[in-house]
């Protein structure tokens, strides 16, 4: 399968800058997933490869073969880029039985009739439905008709597969079966594919990379594990997991050269930091802290400097079953916090080590 690369997409609706400079590449078999949140610009990014939307300016291209290139004007249409498309909304002819629907795809592409059956046949038992080819939508369930879409992206083989929020309309636990049966489907046919979602989980589940994108721009590419420990940006770090934001200004630097003081703005806290290239005394910051990485104890913790001690107040305890969810007040300083145990007490130490202190210049 060819790679797909997309270079300084710009678009714009009636004057209103929807996407810009939008560059990646999605490697020969990659899951690559759009994540951000809602409006930023994912949908309109998958229109443009599928060719039901071109961009103002860019160039797309799949393997050798140009999609799009402002410069050379260069357009083609949707039916000549072999792509899977599957959306949220599944879209089956209510009038056609599953067979049918996987069939008109085929139809349109002339592939012999003979052909048809045994490709048809093949998409309905990767996705566990061979069963219900005679059936009709309405006789399926969502999750049912769900793999017939997908069935459906794939039966002529595409040379890329886009999916946009394709799980959205299943139940939690649907979409959790869902998006292993999914992950694996995508390994064994191999096919590059672009995913559509606001859901980091899903994103962080599937994906070989995610981009994330804030407001028609790409923060960062990467693996779920860099986007998760080394967010680019605090965007990027608020967006995925839970992660505390708070702004401060460096002091110094600590006696023994490896971390910084910063004070924390309305508050009387100070932290200690882990040093981080490019930021120095004086700075004003923004340091992001995950609400697993701070550690709650009932102890009177020993501040021998090497981690932070916060004497916090718990102002609310919910149980999620998996873990319980603080929030702590600790002079001024509001923060969220989880554990996989309960603390009963009223007041708590929380416990951040300085490496685990996200720390980004102020903007
Ligand atoms: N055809 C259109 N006409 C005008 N505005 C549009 C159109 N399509 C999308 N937009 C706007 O572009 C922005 C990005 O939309 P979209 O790509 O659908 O976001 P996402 O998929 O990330 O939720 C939104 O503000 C949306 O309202
Ligand atoms: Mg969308």
């Amino acid at each position: 399968m060819p790679e797909l690369v997309v270079s300084n997409l710009e678009k714009s609706f009636g004057g209103v800058s929807v996407l810009q400079d939008v560059n990646f590449t999605v490697k020969d078999g990659e899951f690559f997933t759009l994540l951000g949140p809602s409006g930023c610009g994912k949908s309109t990014t998958l229109s443009c490869i599928a060719g039901l939307d071109n961009p103002d300016s860019g160039r797309i291209e799949v393997g050798d073969r140009v999609f799009f290139d402002h410069t050379s004007s260069v357009a083609l249409p949707p039916e000549q880029r072999n792509l899977g498309l599957v959306f949220q909304s599944y879209a089956l002819w209510p009038h056609m039985t599953i067979a049918d629907n996987l069939a008109m795809p085929l139809k349109l592409r002339k592939i012999p009739k003979s052909e048809q059956r045994r490709l048809i046949d093949d998409a309905l038992t990767k996705v566990d439905i061979a069963h219900l080819r005679d059936r009709y939508p309405h006789q399926l369930s969502g999750g049912q008709q769900q793999r017939v879409a997908l069935a459906r992206g794939i039966v002529y083989a595409p040379e890329v597969l886009l999916l946009d929020e394709p799980l959205s309309n299943l139940d939690a636990r649907m979409r959790d079966s869902a998006r292993t049966w999914l992950k694996m489907l995508q390994q064994e046919v191999g096919v590059t594919t672009v995913y559509v979602t606001h859901d980091q989980v899903e994103a962080m589940s599937l994906s070989d990379r995610i981009a994330v994108f804030m407001n028609g721009r790409l923060q960062q590419v990467g693996t779920p594990t860099e986007i998760y420990r080394t967010p680019a940006t605090p965007e990027v770090a608020g967006f995925i997991g839970r992660c505390n934001l708070v702004s401060g200004k460096v002091e110094e630097e600590t006696h023994d050269g490896y971390h910084l003081r910063v004070r924390l703005k309305d508050t009387d806290q100070e932290l200690r930091v882990k040093r981080t290239p490019n930021i120095s005394p004086g700075q004003h910051v923004t340091i992001g802290l995950r609400s697993e990485n701070i550690e709650l104890s009932e102890l009177g913790a020993h501040d021998d400097g090497t981690v932070n001690v916060l004497h916090a107040t718990v102002t609310q305890r919910s149980y999620t079953g998996a873990r319980y969810e603080y929030l702590l007040a600790a002079d001024g300083l509001s923060l969220f916090a989880e554990a996989a145990s309960c603390h009963d007490k009223p007041t708590l130490n929380a416990i951040i080590r300085p490496d685990d202190c996200l720390v980004y210049p102020a903007h």
